[in-house]
């Protein structure tokens, strides 16, 4: 049904704001828009608006995306319904959900797990789960959007540290008393700069102020530690962390976020994490791939370790080419899959996306508000998919 003339014109002028700040973000090289990949891209090489390109973009860090697809057709969830028709407490949690929370809580060696349908949902749940009018949370300034949305909604009082900056925690750690509780929240690998948390220091001083420590493993798990759990098992801290939070949407191929530790905090979040409570379960199709993504972690470490030498062949092909320096990649004590090629100004980020687009690569550009102003970059995310080759074509590309 088409819309009467007149209706049109007064949507046209109520909507007019719109066009204006569309505008306002096109002068400022900051507009976003939609680009279509094909379905049938391969591992390292995807078709983007019918282009063929070498992929530096995706978060399918061991190539386990197209490895589930294939085992999922012989596992005979597949041929279950699709759709799990409602929230976890309501039906919507199968005996798939299930084997996920209990398989992830082998794997992160806690007592429980909870799985939700995005890490979004999972950052999101926790922090207003456990948060509120009369606590305080102490948030790293390159949080995750995710963590900054669970810490707004919580109506807690946020207090933002400087990035990694653990003097800056302490200070603001000590001058803060008479509250209800006390959260510090991290991302443990940083999703823009690829950098590290530094995590025994942050549970050092949640120890000594009593704080909980929250640690969001999004791009860690399946990368980092002997077993794959993530950079608490790296730095050999786990026994110190609250909450542990990770997705099965990076490393592990798939889609749903989740959370574990103690029984009691999951007993808490299944009665308080609202993005839990109120929004449909993942299908069980998509819990079932988390569990098979776990043993593959656990059964296929080569994987981890040829994605780490790719991160080691990469950065110092970046640095001979004077790209990068040693501040610039990942942290002191390592650098990441996640590689950041600092740029400053949008506009300068954006043209070498596109030249580098133009040259059969897509490596996407960072802009505001993912990152302030003048830090804007491009982001190169590595697999272990990626040939020398490949990683060897990026270099000549940037040079
Ligand atoms: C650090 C971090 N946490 C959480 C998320 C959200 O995870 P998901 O994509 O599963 O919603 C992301 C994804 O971009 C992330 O980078």
């Amino acid at each position: 049904m088409s819309l009467a003339p007149q209706n049109e014109r007064s949507n046209q002028d109520r909507q007019a704001w719109i066009d204006d700040e569309l505008s306002a973000r096109k002068q400022a090289g900051l507009l976003r828009t939609q680009r279509v990949r094909s379905l049938q891209s391969q591992a390292k090489t995807i078709e983007l608006n019918g282009q063929l390109l070498i992929d530096f973009s995706s978060n399918d860090y061991l190539g386990l995306a197209g490895e589930l697809s294939k085992e999922l057709h012989q596992d005979p969830i597949w041929n279950t319904n699709w759709g799990s028709g409602a929230s976890p407490l309501i039906t919507g949690r199968t005996e798939a959900h299930q084997e996920l929370e209990q398989e992830l809580s082998c794997f992160k060696h806690a007592e429980a797990a909870l799985a939700f349908s995005t890490g979004y949902a999972a950052n999101v749940g926790a922090i207003t789960a456990l948060t509120g009018a009369g606590d305080v949370i102490f948030s790293d300034a390159k949080n995750h959007a995710s963590i900054i949305d669970g810490c707004r909604l919580s109506k807690a009082n946020v207090v933002i540290y400087r990035h990694n900056d653990i003097d800056h925690l302490s200070e603001l750690l000590a001058g803060v008393t008479d509250v209800r509780r006390r959260l510090i929240v991290t991302d443990t690998l940083f999703s823009m700069d690829g950098d590290f948390a530094k995590l025994p220091q942050l549970a050092e001083l949640a120890e000594t102020h009593n704080a909980m420590l929250m640690v969001d493993e999004a791009h860690a798990t399946g990368v980092f530690g002997e077993n794959g759990r993530g950079l608490a098992e790296h730095f050999g801290c786990e026994a110190a962390i609250d909450v542990s939070v990770g997705t099965l949407s990076k490393a592990l191929g798939s889609i749903g976020g989740f959370i574990t530790g103690s029984r009691l905090l999951i007993d808490l979040l299944v009665n308080k994490a609202r993005p839990y409570i109120y929004s449909t379960a993942m299908p069980a199709v998509c819990a079932r791939a988390g569990v098979l993504a776990l043993k593959r972690v656990a059964a296929e470490p080569q994987r981890r370790e040829l994605l780490l030498s790719n991160v080691g062949h990469l950065v110092s092909a970046l640095r001979e080419a004077g790209l990068i320096s040693n501040g610039d990649a990942g942290a002191e004590d390592g650098n990441s899959q996640i590689i950041p090629i600092m740029l400053g100004h949008p506009e300068k980020a954006l043209q070498l996306s596109l030249s580098l687009r133009e040259a059969g690569m897509n490596v996407p550009a960072i802009r505001p508000p993912t990152v302030p102003q003048q830090e804007s970059l491009l982001r190169i995310s590595l697999s272990s998919q990626h040939t020398s080759t490949q990683l060897d074509r990026l270099v000549a590309g940037l040079v």
